[in-house]
């Protein structure tokens, strides 16, 4: 066993796997863009406060997941982002950017930490893509990052997936049904582990969040916060449930649907799929008009968003056998050098292939042929040329197409041209 490890909850990714990865991200940047979001890139860390205050303290993120570091030189302390809503409102509040236009759209991809135990489907390092849309409370910019959402899902051909959906109304709706809680949980005092006591006082909605086993059956039995909602938060809800049903976008109601994060209101929805096993949420999100309040600003922003775990995305896609036809295509053209030394003329060759964009490789070892015709075939070049003495001489190639073993014997113009066709066809991106 090799003496360093890495961390665990952290994982490696080697080539084949980064290729898979490049694909999606490949989507999520042609999607998004479709849907008007311009990409930003925030800071893996930041004040540890943003965080207590963004998500919550009394959240499972915030009380036991955070990876905090000693404080800056001023004492302040420091924490590996969680997530990532918070780093962006704290980006578009600090940079002014609601002022300078009244809505933005941004989307990310990027590295998460969160402290939790690992399992499969759950790392301490890892990775989500997802959108924010500040600026608009209509109902239908949360409809309208759902719809982006799911769209990628169906790009990358996934199915199955549910999407669970529930209003957790305004502050007011909110801090009735609080009390309403408190009311229903306080008889029942005895039966609270120690976590869920101190939220009773401190925020009760976050007992309906508890995983605790024991406390579940107590859970299903309290209030629904859907019936303490006003008029208007209905109607709302209602509309963005409209427009999904408009957008042919399945969805269910889960009225105990409260997400794990403190700044939702209104509209909050999770993605699930059943290939998953215990960590079975592959996205989720919500509206978050207080967050910015929370951050510091004087009032609401309006604010909707998502965001998707890419390890969980890759899982499901895996299980559904939705992998293996975003296999990295191999180079065009693989150069077999026949005495060693052509070495120096087939590193030519390498280079004028390379400047016209064609995808070469060539043994920089000096290995034999049947070595290189080996390697060839391991890293599926879809063709070989040979240089050999006697076609060195006369500045001819025999060119050979490995999936047809079809040969042909051309000027070193000629192969360009050749394997451009195939390029043409097969652009660098796919
Ligand atoms: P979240 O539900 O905490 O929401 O995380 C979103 C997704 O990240 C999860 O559904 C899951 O796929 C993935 N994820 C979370 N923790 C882990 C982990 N330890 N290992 C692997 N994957 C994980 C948020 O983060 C919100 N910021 C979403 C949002 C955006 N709300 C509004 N805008």
């Amino acid at each position: 066993m090799p003496q360093y490890q890495a961390v665990k909850g952290t994982r490696d990714i080697f080539p084949e796997e980064a290729a898979l990865w490049k694909y999606i991200e490949g989507v999520v940047h042609t999607l998004a863009s479709l849907y008007g979001f311009s990409e930003i890139r925030t800071p893996v860390f930041e004040y540890t406060e943003l965080f207590q205050r963004g998500i919550g303290s009394t959240t499972d993120i915030v009380g036991k997941e955070m990876f905090t570091f000693q404080p800056d030189a001023k004492g302040r302390s420091l924490t590996l982002r969680p997530e990532m809503t918070a780093g962006v409102m704290r980006a578009a509040l600090q940079s002014n950017l609601l002022s300078s236009a009244p809505v933005h759209k941004l989307y990310y991809i990027g590295e998460l930490f969160r402290k939790e135990r690992p399992q499969a489907g759950r790392q301490r390092q890892f990775s989500q893509f997802g959108a924010e849309l500040l600026g608009v409370s209509s109902p239908a910019a949360v409809a309208e990052v759902i719809t982006l959402m799911m769209q990628v899902f169906r790009s990358l051909g996934l199915h199955g997936l549910k999407l669970r959906i529930n209003s957790l109304g305004d502050t007011d709706d909110r801090l009735r049904y609080r009390e309403a809680l408190q009311a229903y949980f306080a008889p029942f005092q005895d039966m609270l582990d120690e976590a869920s006591k101190e939220r009773l006082e401190k925020n009760p909605l976050r007992i309906l969040d508890s995983k605790n086993p024991a406390l579940q059956e107590l859970i299903a039995g309290a209030p629904r916060l859907y019936d303490y909602l006003n008029p208007a938060s209905v109607q709302d809800f209602e509309k963005v449930l409209f427009y999904l049903g408009e957008r042919d976008i399945a969805f269910e109601i889960d009225y105990r649907l409260v997400r794990g994060l403190d700044y939702y209101c209104n509209t909050a929805f999770e993605v699930t799929s059943s290939e998953l096993g215990a960590q079975d949420a592959i996205g989720g999100g919500g509206r978050y008009d207080g967050l910015a309040r929370e951050l510091g600003s004087s009032s609401d922003v309006p604010a909707s968003g998502f965001a998707v775990g890419m390890e969980r995305l890759l899982i499901t896609m895996e299980k559904q056998g939705l992998l293996a036809a975003l296999e990295a295509p191999g180079p065009d053209v693989y150069i077999v050098v026949q005495q060693v030394d052509l070495a120096d003329h087939g590193l030519q060759i390498a280079c004028r292939l390379r400047n016209a964009g064609i995808r070469t490789e060539i043994d920089l070892a000096a290995r034999s042929m049947k070595a290189q015709m080996r390697e060839a075939n391991r890293i599926k070049a879809s063709y070989a040329l040979f240089i050999g003495m006697a076609e060195y001489t006369a500045g001819l190639y025999s060119l050979k197409n490995l999936a047809t073993s079809e040969q042909t014997t051309l000027s070193l113009d000629a192969v360009v041209e050749r394997l451009l066709e195939r390029v043409e066809k097969e652009p660098l991106s796919s």
